[in-house]
Parts: C-alpha cells; structure tokens; sequence
C-alpha cells in the first residue's frame, strides 16, 4: 500500500493501484488531488490553473482515486453524456456511496419525474412571490448586528440567510434554524472523506431522515389546503410515473434540498465578501450603480465555482486518451473549467461587468441545479441589502482563511466596518 491509497481497505487499495498504472501506461498525467485538506483561500481554483494549462485531463491517486476533467468543453460533455457518466455517485473519491440522494443521483430518464415536482417549487414565479419575505429576512439579520461594527459572517450571517430562505420556500418553523444548520455542517465536514467523519455524517443524515418521516407523516395526515401552495403536502402526493413516492424517495429528495440549497449560497458568500472587502473599487461599484449586481453575481459564481462535481463511469470508455472503466470515478471539475482561458479572457481576475459567463456554478445537462434561480436571487439580495447599509468593511482574521473541497468555501471570515 502507497501512500495515496492509506485508508483503503485491501480490495479497494488494489483497485486503485489497477486504475493508477492504467492511467501511466496510457500516459494520462498523475497527480496527487487531495481535494480535502484545508488550504489558504484560492489554492484550490490556483491548483486548478495550473494544472489545466499543462493537461485537460489527469489522473489523481488520492484515495481510491479518480479521473480529473478540467477544461470547458470536456466539463460539458461529461454533464451531458449521463449515459457514460452516471450519477450513481457523486462525490469524486466516494465510489461507493451508503445513499441514494434524490434526484442528484438519478440518471434519466427516471431522472425527469423526479425533477418534474422540484421545478414548480423552484421555478422564477414561486421565487418572485416569496422575494420581498426573504428580502425583509435579510435586512432583518443584517440590522442585527450593524451597529456592532463587526461580524463573524459565516456564523452570524452567511449560514443564517440561507437557512431562512430554505425554511420559508418549503414551509418549515423558523425555530428550526439551528438545528439545520448543524446538520448541514456535520454532513459537509463529511463529504469527501473516506473514513474519519463517516460515522457522524451517518448520524446526521439518520436524524434528517427521522424529521422528514415526521413531516411526511404529517403532511399526509392533515394536507395543506391547495390554495397554501405547501410544498411538502404537494411532495406527499407527487407520483414517479403512475405511484405515489415511497416513504423513502421523499426522505432521500428531502435531505438533497438540504444539502445543496444552504451550504452552497453559504460557501458562494464567502468567496463575495471576502473579495469585495479586499477590493474597494468593486465594492463603491456596486454600491454606486446597484443595477451591475445581476452581472455580478455571474462573474461571482464563475471566478469562484465551488462544485467539484462527479460522476461514475457507466462503461468502459476511452476519453480524451484515457482509459476509463465501468465504475471508475471522475472529478468533473467546476471550478477549473468556469476559467477556461478557452472561454474567458484573463479567467483568473474577476470583472464585474463581464459579459460572456457560460460558466460551470450550476453545472450543465439534466442535473443542473434546480435552485440556480433562487440561489441567484438570494445572492443579489445580499449584495444589495448589504451595501446598503455596510458600504464599506474590511477582513480581520487572518486564521481560517483556508478552503477545502469538494465543496470549497472559506472556512472562517470576520468583517470590521467603522
Ligand atoms: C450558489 C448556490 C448553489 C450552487 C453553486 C449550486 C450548485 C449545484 C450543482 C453544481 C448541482 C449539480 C450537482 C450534480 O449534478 O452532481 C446542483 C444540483 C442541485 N441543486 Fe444546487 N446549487 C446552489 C443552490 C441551490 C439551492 C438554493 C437549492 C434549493 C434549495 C439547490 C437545489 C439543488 C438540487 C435539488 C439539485 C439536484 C438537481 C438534480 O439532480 O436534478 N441548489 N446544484
């Protein structure tokens, strides 16, 4: 056993030296990706940089390793070929998941019907009715602590938000925002590892599970009146082809809300502010001509794509001169491929008024995220209600400014403002 497949058990360190020499013999670079140890902030899209300009595609022994797709065009055709690369696991170095996140890792054409009931939920017109309630959300969180002249912002703001949004889009107490909050962080803390956190994260996930039955048990027992527009009451009678969704199915899809609706906005914040503070002329910019901040919020999201995506080979296959198998992971690398120098000029630097942004934030084919549109809005709300009334702020740690994947965000992040 080598030093990359430490913590595989002996079947699985096997497999990973099989897939390592198979990738040399092809002559497909070998790196040593560990996405998971947390390094000072924009290492990782750094290391993303620098790796593409010399390959658009790798190989990375850590853990049981995985295939690294790094350009534009490659990161494309894997979110759209869900025939090769499947969703069966999502997570790069996780090839064998312990759960079923639903519709994330459903690949069509059974995908559809799941997505056919979040679409209404999160479609542009549910988002625009419910705007100026999360809005006064906002302002009521930032007015909390203004005249402090400080904030932690993860912790009092960036991960509050968020929570918020989610409890008032599906209808949930607003109490339950602590108790959310720390699922979420133990699940991500979990992500990506493969031993460590596992046990916990199993914990949290059974805990999310046993309040979704109870709101399952609930909503069928005493359904919303049609007219409420609740989203779980309409979830608790959604049919997958001619069925109702099993018990387990609207666990599963309850749990993916979760997960990807709060700490993503959560992480995207932290890469804003931490520029923005850091950066006086786009911060008066936004300030000065609120109107650029749609734009922004674009150019935000591309300079800083926070999703290591992946995907599980679906048959063998020879890509892009590499010769992937049937169970193989590949990294479909978000934030390597949204600063494309193919597609963007200067990719690395960030302008706010950028005008071509195909970028990678949300991915790309069937999965695409389902809350783009409300996490967009989320995201110019901030933006303008912050400024607003804290025009100007400053970092001031220095500690905790470092970010790990496969959901990278800035783990620590303190505001001072006079
Ligand atoms: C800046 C914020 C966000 C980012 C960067 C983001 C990113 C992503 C990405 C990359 C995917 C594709 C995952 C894959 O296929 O493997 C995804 C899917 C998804 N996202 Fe988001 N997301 C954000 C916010 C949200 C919000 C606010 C919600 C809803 C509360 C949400 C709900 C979902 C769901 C349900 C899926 C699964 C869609 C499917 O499999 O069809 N996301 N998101």
């Amino acid at each position: 056993m080598n030093n990359s497949t430490a913590g595989l058990d002996e079947a699985a360190a096997l497999e990973a030296s099989e897939r390592r020499e198979r990738a040399k013999a092809a002559g497909c670079p070998v790196v040593h990706f560990d996405y998971t140890t947390p390094k000072p902030a924009g290492t990782y899209f750094q290391a993303f940089d620098e790796l593409r300009a010399e390959t658009p595609v790798a190989y990375s022994d850590y853990g049981p390793g995985f295939w690294m797709l790094l350009t534009a065009d490659l990161v494309r055709d894997a979110y759209q070929t869900p025939e090769v690369f499947s969703s069966s696991a999502t997570i790069p170095s996780v090839p064998h998941p312990d759960w079923t996140w639903i519709p994330t890792m459903i690949d069509p054409p059974e995908h559809a019907d799941f997505r056919r009931v979040l679409n209404v939920a999160f479609s542009p017109r549910f988002v625009r009715d419910l705007e100026p309630t999360i809005r006064q959300d906002c302002i009521d969180t930032i007015e909390s602590f203004v005249a402090d002249g400080k904030v932690d912002f993860l912790e009092d703001f960036a991960k509050i938000f968020p929570t918020q949004v989610f409890l008032r889009i599906l209808g949930l107490p607003m109490e339950h925002t602590d108790m959310f909050m720390g699922w979420v962080e133990t699940v991500f803390e979990g992500l990506g590892h493969f031993g460590d956190f596992a046990e916990d994260q199993l914990v949290a996930q059974r805990e999310i599970h046993a309040y979704f039955a109870e709101v399952l048990k609930d909503r069928r027992a005493n359904p919303h009146p049609e007219e409420e527009g609740d989203f779980f009451t309409i979830l608790a009678s959604s049919k997958v082809g001619d069925r109702l969704m099993t018990e387990e199915e609207f666990l599963n899809m309850s749990e993916v809300l979760l997960l990807a609706g709060l700490d993503t906005v959560k992480s995207q914040l932290s890469y804003m502010f931490h520029h923005l503070a850091n950066n006086q002329a786009d911060r008066e910019w936004i300030t000065r001509e609120p109107e650029i901040i749609p734009n922004a919020v674009e150019e935000f999201l591309r300079a800083h794509t926070i999703v290591m995506g992946a995907r599980q080979v679906a048959k063998d296959t020879d890509y892009a001169g590499c010769p992937m198998k049937k169970g193989d992971m590949v990294m479909v690398a978000g934030p390597s491929a949204s600063r494309d120098e193919a597609e963007y000029d200067n990719p690395a630097e960030i302008q706010l008024d950028r005008k071509v942004n195909r970028h990678f934030s949300f991915a790309a084919g069937p999965h695409r995220c389902v809350g783009a549109h409300l996490a967009r809005t989320e995201l110019a709300i901030v933006l303008e209600e912050w400024h607003k009334r804290i025009p100007h702020y400053r970092v001031t740690n220095t500690e905790g400014l470092v970010e790990s994947g496969p959901q990278v965000g800035i783990e620590e992040l303190h505001l001072a403002w006079d």
